[in-house]
């Protein structure tokens, strides 16, 4: 059985673009956009702005409950980093999480930045990557590109095998 959950009056009125135009998210509308606008993640935009300092190719997993910032995070490190959002971010939702979807964001990865900058796959919600998803990231992740950097959040720490083979070999 499916339930249908209606969207609260409040949320429907609130806040509409100029002149009736699409409503803009609260969430996307005070994201904060860069690291040091972060609140009270001390220690992940310490070592995320450490990185900054000498970037290279590399993966990252940001694990937490929802809500947190992980994917405020992945995003405001590509902004420091100056990844192009229009071009050179690739952002992976769990529910588009297989093999080909993994695998177009890691061609996408390997062709040439805007001005030949930074590039950043951010894969969302990784724990509902599929087997063959994760086959495909693994054996991409000994390789990366330059100036690429590959973002995986998730609710669930320490639960799979993707995070532990990803973390003990490039995190
Ligand atoms: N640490 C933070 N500092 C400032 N704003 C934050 C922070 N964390 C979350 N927010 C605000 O909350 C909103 C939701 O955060 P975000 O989408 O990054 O959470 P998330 O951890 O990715 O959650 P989910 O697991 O549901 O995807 C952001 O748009 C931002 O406005
Ligand atoms: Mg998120």
């Amino acid at each position: 059985m499916t339930f249908a959950l209606s969207t609260p009056e409040m949320t429907r009125k609130l806040p509409f673009g100029p002149d009736g135009a699409a409503p803009v998210r609260l969430t996307e509308k005070y994201r904060p956009a860069t690291l040091a606008d972060v609140v009270g993640q001390g220690a992940v935009v310490q070592s995320l702005q450490g990185f900054l300092d000498a970037p290279y190719s590399r993966g990252f997993i940001l694990a937490g409950d929802t809500g947190l910032g992980k994917t405020t995070c992945a995003r405001a490190l590509a902004n420091d980093l100056g990844v192009n959002p229009d071009w050179d971010l690739h952002e992976i939702k769990s529910a588009t999480c297989d093999g080909e979807a993994i695998e177009r964001g890691l061609s996408a990865l390997r062709q040439c930045g805007l001005n030949g900058g930074w590039k950043m796959l951010l894969i969302d919600e990784a724990d509902t990557m599929s087997d063959k998803a994760r086959k495909v990231l693994l054996s991409a992740m000994e390789d990366l590109p330059d100036q690429s950097i590959v973002v995986l959040t998730r609710t669930i720490p320490n639960a799979s095998r993707l995070a532990s083979s990803i973390a003990s070999n490039h995190c």
